[in-house]
């Protein structure tokens, strides 16, 4: 089948890419011409396991194109889709500019029936907007031809977008009639293997089961590190906790581990646009406006421990801090809890040495040159005459370090883990001062 996708970032280039590699013509388009340059180039602007194989060797196949004309686009493709952005405005609602661009784009050059399908994440209605774009663009070049919107949320993880694509939990459809339902099963088929993914709604249900998905695992969370915070307080362990609650098959393990509150591209801005959503239909979404308000605390969470620690004197201490990315597998650091204890160890006059595995260059682009801020190549060099270690996200390499050498670089040694990732019983007996997550220090 003929795909075109308007935006290549995240979304837009592992679903093209994902698309092109089990036999679909693919064009990929941007309005970003350096991008789309880049792209050609087989430069990958985005740190995604797996992405630059699937990109290069369907693009030498010939089944994945990219291009800046959208003209060429809107004629290439049956499927119409829409991967942009869909920023916060100043209200905390979804942006809806660069949806509603495409949408005019393709009314002003479709020449034949075309299916518009919407990834964008976006409030109840898009749909309708779209429709009603496509519309009154046709109308001005005095035509009428036939078409379809079909929303068609993404449930990609970051770090597992491959795989979340190719072997999905679901596919999720909202469509209003048959015909198009089928030619939708039809182009799913090959990621719909054993037993039915497959599953076909109304538009707004499509539309609000995304928001709905994402806020039930943000809620998780934080009712997680609220559990955490009392437990703390108690003298009780969240990690027993979670072993104790995530048994039971109701609850399950996945999205209850505490930490220092969720970040990335998608949860702050998707709880943040439901709430408005619901608020513009006069309904107050309480536990929405909790489950928020607890992971802004959460953020905070450790560095209260560090400023307990050091007596809310950091003036002349150095920190050590491991992790950037808002989690592992990514170099993302939008809405990272790293900022936030940047930030705050920074304005309380504290040193901090930072490391990330892959999030280097996002972090030197965010930061440049920044008084106190060292940016180092090294989780060993981050060490270097630090008074404390603060581990802000769980990567891998992070789980199992060289103990002995972290006491000798530091000139204490204490950790602040922000994941739970470290054995308080090892780490007392390894002669550390260790402080974490819902776990008596
Ligand atoms: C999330 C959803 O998981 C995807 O299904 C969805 O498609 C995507 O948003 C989106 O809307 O585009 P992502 O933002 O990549 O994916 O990240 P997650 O793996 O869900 O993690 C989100 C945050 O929650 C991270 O900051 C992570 O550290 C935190 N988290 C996750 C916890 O603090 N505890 C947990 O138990 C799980």
């Amino acid at each position: 089948m003929k795909i075109t996708i308007f935006g290549s970032g995240y979304v837009g280039l592992v679903t093209g890419a994902c698309f092109a590699d089990v036999g679909n013509e693919v064009l990929c388009v941007d309005t970003d011409e350096k991008k789309i340059d880049r792209l050609k180039e087989g430069e990958i602007p985005i740190y995604e396991p797996g992405l630059q194989e699937l990109v290069t060797d369907n693009s030498r196949k010939g089944r994945l194109r990219f291009t800046s004309d959208s003209a060429e686009g809107v004629a290439f493709g049956l499927f119409q889709f829409i991967a942009v952005g869909t920023p916060p405005g100043e209200d905390g609602s979804a942006d809806l500019r660069h949806v509603l661009a495409v949408a005019d784009t393709i009314g002003q050059k479709m020449d034949d029936y075309k299916i518009i399908v919407d990834k964008s994440t976006v409030p109840v209605g898009t749909a309708e907007l779209v429709s009603k774009r496509l519309l009154s663009a046709l109308g001005e070049r005095g035509l009428s031809i036939d078409y379809d919107v079909v929303s068609n949320p993404e449930f990609l993880k970051e770090g597992d977008a491959i795989a979340d694509f190719m072997k999905p939990d679901r596919v999720v459809v909202g469509v209003d009639n048959p015909r198009t339902k089928e030619l939708l099963r039809t182009l799913y088929a090959p990621f719909n293997r054993s037993h039915d993914r497959f599953i076909a709604m109304d538009i707004r249900s499509a539309e609000l089961t995304k928001y709905a998905a994402n806020a039930m695992l943000a809620t998780k969370i934080s009712f997680m590190n609220e559990i955490a915070n009392i437990a703390e307080r108690v003298g009780a362990d969240v990690e027993a906790i979670r072993l104790g609650i995530g048994s039971d098959s109701r609850i399950g393990f996945s999205f209850i581990y505490p930490g220092l509150g969720y970040g990335g591209s998608c949860f702050p801005k998707d709880v943040q646009a439901l709430e408005r959503t619901s608020h513009q239909h006069g309904y107050d979404a309480r536990i929405l406006q909790a489950v928020e308000a607890v992971n802004y605390e959460q953020k905070f969470s450790i560095v209260k421990k560090i400023k307990q620690h050091f007596k809310n004197e950091l003036s002349g201490k150095t920190i050590a801090l491991w992790g950037l990315a808002f989690k592992p597998n990514t170099d993302d650091m939008r809405e990272a809890p790293s900022r936030r204890v940047l930030e705050e160890l920074l304005s309380s006059e504290a040193k901090v040495r930072a490391y990330d595995p892959v999030a280097m260059g996002e972090a030197r682009s965010i930061y440049g040159k920044r008084e106190g801020l060292a940016l180092v190549e090294t989780s060993e060099s981050a060490l270097r005459g630090a008074d404390a270690l603060v581990i802000v996200t769980e990567w891998m390499v992070f789980r199992s370090p060289d103990f002995e050498m972290i006491k000798q670089e530091l000139s204490t040694p204490i950790i602040f883990d922000g994941r739970n990732i470290y054995d308080p019983d090892l780490m007392e007996q390894l002669g550390f001062i260790y402080y974490s997550i819902g776990r008596m220090p």
